[in-house]
Order: C-alpha cells, then sequence, then structure tokens
C-alpha cells in the first residue's frame, strides 16, 4: 500500500512539474486550434443585415428617390449600395420587424401615383406613401448582389395575399400574379428563397401563444410554396424572444420537419429596456451590462440548438438569428419612434463578440441578420443629407468578413476574466476558419475595458508560417465615427504580435477587435 503510494506521489509532482512548465512557457492565453474535417463550413448568411420601414432606413436612408441630387441608381444611394458591396452582404431582411405584420405588399406596386398612402403605427407614426416597394426592395437585392429575404404578414395578412406575394416575386409561368409582375415590367422572376413567416408573432406580430402560432405557422406553410415543385423556398418560423424556450419547444415538436427550413431567434443586447442608456455617453457599469447581454447570445444559442437537436437530429433546420444587435436611447432631439442611435467601439466589441459566437455554432447557427442596416440602432452606415459614414460595427463586419463560406476551425481555450465591481465576464471571444483558397483567420475580440490580454497560437497545428494582422480600436470605448470625424475609428494593420518557436503570441488591447490571417 505505501508503496503504491509513494508512486501516486511521484506521479502527481511529474504531473505538476511538467503542467507547471507547460504554463510558464505560455506567454499569454493558449489557444487549442486545430483543423477538423468534420468542422462545418460558416454559412456566409450569418452575415446578413436587416432593413426594416422604421426611421430614416429605407426613407432618406438606402432610398432617396430618383430626383435626389445624392448620386442614386433608380432612387437608392450609390455610396451606400458601394459601401454594402465592400462588405459583401449576403443577405437583407426586408420589410421589418414589426412594420412587417402590417404591410400589405400590393400596396407598394405598380404606378405610383396610384400606390395608398398608410400610417407606419409601429415607428412614429409618420405616413408611408410605399413609393418603395417589392420592385424596388428586389432590384436593390440585385445591385448589392445580396439575397432577399422577405417577411411576409401572418399578423394581418392572410394565406391569399402570402400565397400571392410568393407567386408574384418567383413564378416564371403564366399566373395571375406573374402576369401582374410583367405589367409592372419585370418579366423574369427575383426567385425569393428566405421567407420569414410573420415577425415576432408572440408581440408585435399578433401576440400569439407559442401553441397557437404553430397551427397558423402549419396553414401558411401549407401554401407558401416556390409554386414550381423545386424546393427552392425557405420558410423561417418566427422565432423565440432571448430565453423563451417553450417557443422552440412547441415549435419543433408541432410543426412538421418537412414543412420547416428554419426557425428564429432574436435577442438585443439592452441593459434594461425602460433605462438603456445612451449610445454614447455610457459607464463602466453600462458597457459592462451591455456586454452580459451580448455574451449571452452563447447560452441562446447552446440552449436553443439542443432543442432543436432533439427533434431535428440531422440538423437540417437552420436557427436564423434574425435579429441582434445593441439597443440604446434614440439620440437626444431624434424622433423617439426612430430608434436612431450613435455606433462606438462598444459596438465593435459586441458585433465581433456576437459574430465569433455565431462561427463557433455554424453547424446550427446559419443566417443571422444584424438590426439595422442604415440609420436604425446598431447601424452599419449612418446618413446625414449626402453625408454618409462607416460606424466601428461596419469596420468590424468588414474585418470578419473572410469568415464567410470558410471552414470552421474548432478551438479551445479558458478565458481569463474581466473583472468588474465583484462580477466577471469572460474576456476573451475567440473563432477561426479556413478559407477556399487556405489562408487561416483567426479572429480575436478583448472585452476587457482596461486590461491587454495576451493569447498564444501554436502554428504547427494550423500549417501556416506568415502572419499578418489587423486590429480595430480605439483611446476611449465611447470613440466613434461622426460626421465631422468620419474616419477616427478605422481599421489598421497590427504589429503587436510575434513569432517564437512555432508559437505566435498577439498581444490584444482593452476593447479592441483583431483579426490574424496566416499563410
Ligand atoms: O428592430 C426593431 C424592432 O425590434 C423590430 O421591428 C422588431 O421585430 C423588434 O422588436
Amino acid at each position: 500500500m505505501l508503496k503504491f503510494k509513494s508512486i501516486i506521489s511521484r506521479f502527481l509532482a511529474i504531473f505538476f512539474v511538467t503542467t507547471l512548465s507547460v504554463y510558464s512557457q505560455a506567454d499569454g492565453t493558449v489557444i487549442t486550434i486545430k483543423s477538423d474535417d468534420n468542422a462545418p463550413v460558416i454559412n456566409k448568411h450569418i452575415y446578413g443585415h436587416f432593413a426594416e420601414h422604421l426611421g430614416r432606413c429605407i426613407y432618406d436612408g438606402f432610398f432617396v428617390g430618383d430626383n435626389s441630387e445624392i448620386p442614386n441608381t433608380n432612387g437608392v444611394r450609390n455610396d451606400i449600395v458601394e459601401a454594402l458591396k465592400k462588405l459583401q452582404i449576403p443577405n437583407l431582411r426586408w420589410p421589418g420587424g414589426c412594420f412587417a405584420d402590417t404591410y400589405h405588399w400590393k400596396d407598394g406596386i405598380g404606378p405610383l401615383d396610384q400606390r395608398p398612402t398608410i400610417v407606419n403605427t409601429w415607428w412614429g407614426g409618420v405616413t408611408e406613401d410605399n413609393s418603395f416597394g417589392t420592385h424596388d426592395f428586389l432590384n436593390m437585392c440585385e445591385l448589392l448582389g445580396a439575397e432577399p429575404y422577405l417577411s411576409g404578414n401572418i399578423g394581418s395578412g392572410t394565406v391569399q395575399e402570402f400565397a400571392d406575394w410568393v407567386q408574384y416575386t418567383n413564378f416564371a409561368g403564366k399566373s395571375p400574379m406573374s402576369d401582374l409582375r410583367k405589367e409592372n415590367g419585370r418579366e423574369k422572376p427575383w426567385k425569393v428563397k428566405y421567407w420569414g413567416m410573420g415577425n415576432e408573432a408572440w408581440g408585435c406580430g399578433g401576440n400569439m401563444t407559442a401553441e397557437y402560432y404553430a397551427n397558423e405557422y402549419r396553414k401558411y406553410a401549407t401554401f407558401v410554396t416556390d409554386w414550381e415543385n423545386t424546393g427552392s423556398v425557405a420558410r423561417i418560423a418566427s422565432g423565440a424572444s432571448s430565453d423563451d424556450y417553450h417557443w422552440t419547444e412547441t415549435l419543433m415538436k408541432n410543426v412538421p420537419a418537412k414543412m420547416l427550413e428554419g426557425v428564429a431567434l432574436h435577442h438585443y443586447s439592452v441593459i434594461d429596456w425602460n433605462n438603456k442608456g445612451e449610445s454614447v455617453d455610457f459607464t463602466e457599469d453600462q458597457y459592462f451590462g451591455t456586454m452580459s447581454e451580448a455574451l449571452k447570445m452563447e447560452e441562446l444559442v447552446t440552449k436553443h440548438s439542443a432543442i432543436m437537436d432533439k427533434y431535428d437530429p440531422a440538423k437540417k433546420i437552420d436557427l436564423v438569428v434574425d435579429e441582434w444587435g445593441g439597443w440604446y436611447d434614440v439620440e437626444k432631439g431624434s424622433n423617439p419612434g426612430f430608434l436612431y442611435q450613435q455606433n462606438t467601439m462598444r459596438d465593435a466589441v459586441l458585433a465581433g463578440a456576437t459574430l465569433n459566437i455565431f462561427n463557433n455554432h455554424a453547424d446550427r447557427v446559419r443566417m443571422a441578420n444584424l438590426a439595422q442596416c442604415v440609420n436604425v440602432l446598431q447601424a452599419v452606415i449612418l446618413t446625414k443629407e449626402a453625408k454618409m459614414i462607416l460606424t466601428p460595427t461596419y469596420h468590424v463586419m468588414e474585418m470578419y468578413k473572410v469568415h464567410q463560406d470558410a471552414k470552421l476551425i474548432p478551438i479551445k481555450f479558458v478565458s481569463p476574466l474581466y473583472i468588474y465591481n465583484n462580477k466577471s465576464l469572460p474576456a476573451l471571444n475567440v473563432s477561426a476558419s479556413k478559407d477556399s483558397k487556405g489562408l487561416v483567420h483567426v479572429s480575436m475580440v478583448n472585452v476587457d475595458s482596461k486590461k491587454e490580454n495576451k493569447v498564444e497560437i501554436d502554428l504547427n497545428e494550423l500549417g501556416v508560417k506568415n502572419i499578418t494582422a489587423k486590429v480595430l480600436t480605439s483611446k476611449t470605448l465611447q470613440d466613434h465615427n461622426s460626421f465631422d470625424n468620419p474616419t477616427k475609428i478605422q481599421p489598421a494593420d497590427y504589429k503587436g504580435f510575434e513569432v517564437k518557436k512555432g508559437k505566435l503570441i498577439v498581444t490584444i488591447p482593452p476593447f479592441s477587435v483583431i483579426v490574424v490571417e496566416g499563410k
């Protein structure tokens, strides 16, 4: 027995010495990163956007009309189109949001002077003249090279109206709706694949229970088909709000898998719905609160995916996070119903961390839409008359576009903590992928507001030798791009790394986003 004990203690001593020496050799948090043939591809649609008839997103945002002095193509601003093409935006969701369940698509087609005006009840009670409709949106998507994602009206529409919209946009043959489309000047169908089956059916989309909506869904899904039986239409069910797991469970249990291509999820990083705080003038306490809500996305997609796994173990149905982002008080003096807010380094950190979470869950999260694209909530673009600025969130999206359709590389690490006021969050947030040309990209976010963090990556495991990096950082968390100083925050080449004995050691400054490229 004694002999056995001494063998054990000798073994433990060796184990601890070895472990300690591994730790003492490490120059920061060790990230284990190794390609895996079975890892999923990161669907480019995770990098999607959202454009609602809300505030200045469409009117006085994307769309200025073809009489505007601002350079435009059929009324759509050329500078916005160029900026979004550079992002390679894969898809754009429209026309809402809450607006979708009040929208009757036939109001927005045909001669302009015959289109009715309506009141946008959800967003500021403004009059909507329907001058931007189906043709305008779908043609704009063609300009952008983005796939349209149309949200249909289940809350206040009819099955017939929804089915007609699909026939109008998608049917090539002769039919009442394709004839109408041709009369309105469009011969070829647009072939829209992604269809949202209502929006927030638990709230602005009709205040339905999960059980009631599941039944409604089955009815609508029966008639929302591609009219040509090619199975090319993807129906995305209105999904849960944040941690409403009952919603996902009810849908998955009650809707046959063959009627369901995607289940949505909405989660906004809001500290307190009654006191959201300002978008620029925020405290560290508010920053910590926003980041706690943002990092909750990890738990949300894990738990919603686990429910989906029970009913769909082959993972055929997509989890579609079609609204996410930071939501603060509107800018002082602006219309409270327009949800216009500035965008700071806090939003860059939020975006980088959320996109890393989506990448790492690419086996189930196959689409997502940042809310929203222009002039609303966590926008990538802000406009003021003829001026346009790109926000820190835009730059994160641009740095991360390398992950679109690249193969995920699984990673493992134990994050150091960002400690604030006796509370803590994981400080580091990382994802990695290998693209079709063999380039490896590792995107890293340091959430800590004060402390830099170092990471160490074994380059031999990655099979790359030459490293370059880009960083998005600034002096303060509140820094942002403004119409007077539009390029204060921009990605820059980064040299804060070294390669030592086959290991890459990267120093990540506080509240910064870094993308490393390895060849
Ligand atoms: O993005 C703003 C609003 O937030 C959307 O219209 C709605 O779906 C959500 O509640």
